[in-house]
């Protein structure tokens, strides 16, 4: 543990192996798969911030509107001395709108870049004083205890509807993970992308700027880096669409050529116009996340959505 004024990082990445086995065997499946979870090193976290700036990306614009609009009242259901631990903190913007009013304990931001991790936590602590941070790289995916002791009550937040990521039935296994975690006297601030209409979604998914485009690729960059791999990246090409059925963005990158890959060992053949699946967006209805909630193990909900119910901020607890 390193040691910087209030601000503690943890390094609690999984060794590479376990991650190298993860991606071959997602690269191995028809059709092949990638965990979102891998566009996040240190250059993917830096383009996701540059995707949320994209005038198409209205989530992350709506999501902190909302949080702007409503942080007297999230701060009153929340109430007073807890742990405050964020899922996927990023960059931290999102908790900068509600740290003054909320004034946690503790701030317990989780995040698998590790890299991007401590400079955040850094920039933070450095930006409230006040504020005692215990940073932890991890993958949230995985079974994990946080790092440091104390007996307060903990309160989580999961913004940018990342919850998306997973499918219906992991979103809700993972909520009921967060209700765990922050027990009877607990709650989740969750942001969630809504469905709307699909011309929206893939405008947000398929910005002019290219700024997705290249986030997407990153991935290959990332595992040729990291795990030896060498894909050809010119040779791929970003997709990103909504699938109405499964109401959710997909994201795929297609081989352009018919190409070999070696990746760990493994020579991995392409044809052209074979995808890799990166990464399911889900977005839902105000309906289906209570029942979400609900059956996760959160009794009350409270919720904020813009005029347009483009996105939506609950509140989560017992
Ligand atoms: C879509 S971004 C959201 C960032 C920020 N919370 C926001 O709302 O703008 C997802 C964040 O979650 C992190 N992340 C993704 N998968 C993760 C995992 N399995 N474990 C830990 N962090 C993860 C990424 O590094 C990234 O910072």
């Amino acid at each position: 543990m390193n040691s910087l004024s209030t601000v503690h990082f943890y390094d609690r990445s999984v060794e590479i192996d376990d991650h190298g086995d993860e991606i071959l065997t997602g690269l191995l499946e028809k059709p092949r798969t990638l965990s979102p979870k891998f566009f996040y090193d240190e250059k993917g976290s830096e383009l996701f911030t540059e995707i949320t700036r994209q005038p198409e990306y209205y989530l992350t614009r709506v999501e902190t509107a909302l949080l702007r609009k409503h942080v007297d009242e999230i701060s009153e259901l929340i109430g007073e001395d807890f742990i405050l631990v964020e899922y996927g903190s990023g960059s931290s913007e999102k908790i900068r709108i509600l740290l003054d009013s909320l004034k946690p304990a503790i701030y317990a931001p989780l995040d698998i870049s590790g890299e991007y991790l401590a400079q955040a936590a850094q920039a933070l602590g450095r930006e409230f004083p006040w504020l005692e941070v215990h940073a932890t790289c991890v993958d949230f995916t995985g079974e994990f205890e946080l790092p440091f002791t104390s007996t307060k009550r903990r309160v989580s937040f999961f913004p940018g509807s990342s919850i998306g990521n997973f499918d219906r039935s992991e979103a809700q296994s993972f909520l009921g993970r967060i209700r765990n975690l922050v027990g009877d006297a607990g709650g989740l601030l969750l942001g969630v992308d809504m469905k709307k209409d699909p011309r929206i979604l893939n405008e947000a998914y398929n910005d002019r700027q290219g700024v997705t485009a290249a986030f997407n690729l990153n991935i290959l960059v990332h595992l040729n880096r990291e795990y030896g791999a060498d894909f050809n990246v010119e040779s791929f090409r970003h997709e990103a669409r909504y699938n109405e059925e499964e109401g959710c963005i997909q994201m795929f990158l297609k081989s352009e050529q018919d190409q070999r890959v070696n990746l760990m060992g493994t020579c991995l053949e392409f044809t052209q116009g074979e995808k890799i699946h990166t990464e399911n967006s889900h977005k839902y209805t105000v309906a289906e996340v209570e029942e979400m909630a609900n059956e996760a193990g959160f009794s009350k909900i409270r919720t904020w959505q813009d005029d347009q119910g483009l996105f939506g901020l609950f509140y989560l607890s017992n």
